[in-house]
């Protein structure tokens, strides 16, 4: 069962690099595929559970899609979408290392515990779509509470919430923040993925996209005030008609109709911290102060002026993430692969965003990133999501893979020289 280290080798495109910021100038190395599923299963309480739960509904195979990676110590987190029903865990865990020995297609391990993966009971997790670690090991657990919103019958039962878990506690439950429903509907929200802002003290922000409403919006979480608020802008976070909003992704259309969908922050030490994000249906790429969004005008247009257009990416991205230099990572969903912005691009306009690795195999549709800080690793998750939009999954080939790539950098939650 265990399994000789592979890299992407055959078609990847390099292109890159030496323009590139970082600590170090050159390239990035290839990523590292060190897991890889068919579909996913789980480590069931007592053997026979997996057959009751196929019998009964509870896990259909083919609806459990993995979309996000974070890691702290020996465990990385992934999260599984309760879009469709047969969802038995969204909150998950596998080893980040050692994995030599272990099977590329590992089951995963619900987390914090099977009883908090629980359908229908409002106190326990619904459906984790993006989390994020803090440097002291929190973790920030964004609770979609809807479910199945890719089925003619939605279940709303559940109101959207924010969880502060502790990794190093076995991750017991530290918080639990509801959103009420004039900032996020109760029956037409995805919150969908977020960053959290250290502040001085315990003035921290969570940061999060909430990709339905009329426009898409930011929802911004003040731990200290433990209230929250909404942006709108429809320019910025509003899917684009047209060709934005679809890509042909290993070969098959995908609609691309999300509105705000991934953010990212820059690095701990900035001065004037930014928010990155992109609709997942335009080429955009947008920022917006983090002072505009602790304290945001009542005038829609002073928001508005305050946003930066940075122009067109080759393609579409889902994901995104900034390292501790500000670099950003991103998908390419049309191109079947991920590219760097580098941080010197914001001041210097001849550079502009670089392919990292291309692979029409093993990298459709990029995309959750994550960073092993101790190892100064980014870990990205692939996960061939126009199929699963397709309602066509083909369980015989690999459709979920997780990465690691050596950037030598740490998470934008650090400072750029963190030892
Ligand atoms: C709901 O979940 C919470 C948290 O896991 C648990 O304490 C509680 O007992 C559960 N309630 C029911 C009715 O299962
Ligand atoms: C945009 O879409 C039109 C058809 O809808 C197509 O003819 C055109 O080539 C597309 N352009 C790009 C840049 O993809
Ligand atoms: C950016 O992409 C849009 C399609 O969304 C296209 O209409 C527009 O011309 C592009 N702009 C630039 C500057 O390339
Ligand atoms: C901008 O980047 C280009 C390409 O690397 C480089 O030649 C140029 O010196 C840079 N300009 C500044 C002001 O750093």
């Amino acid at each position: 069962m265990g399994r000789m280290p592979s890299t992407i080798g055959l078609i990847f495109v390099t292109l890159v690099a030496s323009l590139l910021g970082g600590p170090c100038r050159g390239q990035d190395p290839a990523p590292e595929e060190v897991y890889a599923w068919k579909s996913i299963d789980y480590n069931w309480l007592a053997p026979e559970d997996r057959q009751i739960a196929i019998d009964n509904g509870n896990y259909i195979p083919e609806n459990n899609a993995l979309i996000g990676v974070k890691v702290w110590g020996s465990y990385a987190y992934v999260n599984v979408a309760r879009w469709l029903p047969g969802v038995p865990s969204t909150l998950n865990i596998v080893p980040s290392f050692p994995m030599e020995e272990l099977p590329l297609s590992t089951p995963l391990s619900p987390f914090p515990s099977w009883e908090m993966q629980k359908e229908g009971n409002c106190s326990a997790i619904q459906y984790i779509q993006g989390m994020e670690i803090d440097s002291r090991g929190r973790m920030w657990a964004l609770d979609v509470g809807r479910r199945y919103f890719f089925t003619s019958n939605p279940d709303n039962s559940c109101p959207p919430k924010l969880l502060l878990l502790d990794l190093d506690k076995g991750g017991i439950l530290l918080h639990t923040f509801v959103f009420p429903e004039d900032v996020v509907s109760y029956d037409k929200s995805f919150l969908n993925d977020l960053v959290v802002h250290e502040g001085i003290g315990t003035d921290w922000y969570a940061y999060i996209t909430d990709a339905k409403g009329t426009s898409g919006a930011i929802v911004v979480y003040s731990l200290s005030q433990d209230k929250a608020w909404r942006i709108e802008d429809e320019k910025s976070m509003k899917a684009e008609e047209g060709n934005a909003s679809e890509a042909t992704i290993g070969g098959r259309m995908a609609k691309l109709t999300a509105n705000i969908d991934g953010i990212a922050l820059t690095p701990k030490d900035e001065d004037n911290p930014q928010v990155f994000y992109s609709p997942l249906g335009s080429f955009h790429l947008y920022s917006i102060p983090t002072s505009v969004l602790q304290n945001p005008p009542s005038d829609p247009m002073e928001i508005r002026s305050s946003i930066t257009d940075w122009g067109n990416r080759t393609s579409q991205g889902d994901g995104m993430m900034m390292d501790s230099f500000g670099n950003l990572y991103f998908g390419l969903l049309g191109e079947d692969g991920f590219a760097k912005w580098p941080a010197e691009a914001r001041t210097n306009s001849t550079l502009s965003e670089a392919v990292v690795t291309k692979d029409p195999v093993r990298l459709q549709w990029v995309d959750g990133f994550g960073f092993d800080n101790a190892k100064r690793e980014l870990w990205l998750v692939s996960n061939r999501l126009q199929n699963i939009q397709a309602k066509d999954v083909n369980l015989k080939e690999i459709n979920y893979r997780l990465f690691r790539i050596h950037t030598a950098t740490k998470s934008y939650q650090y400072n750029r020289y963190s030892s």
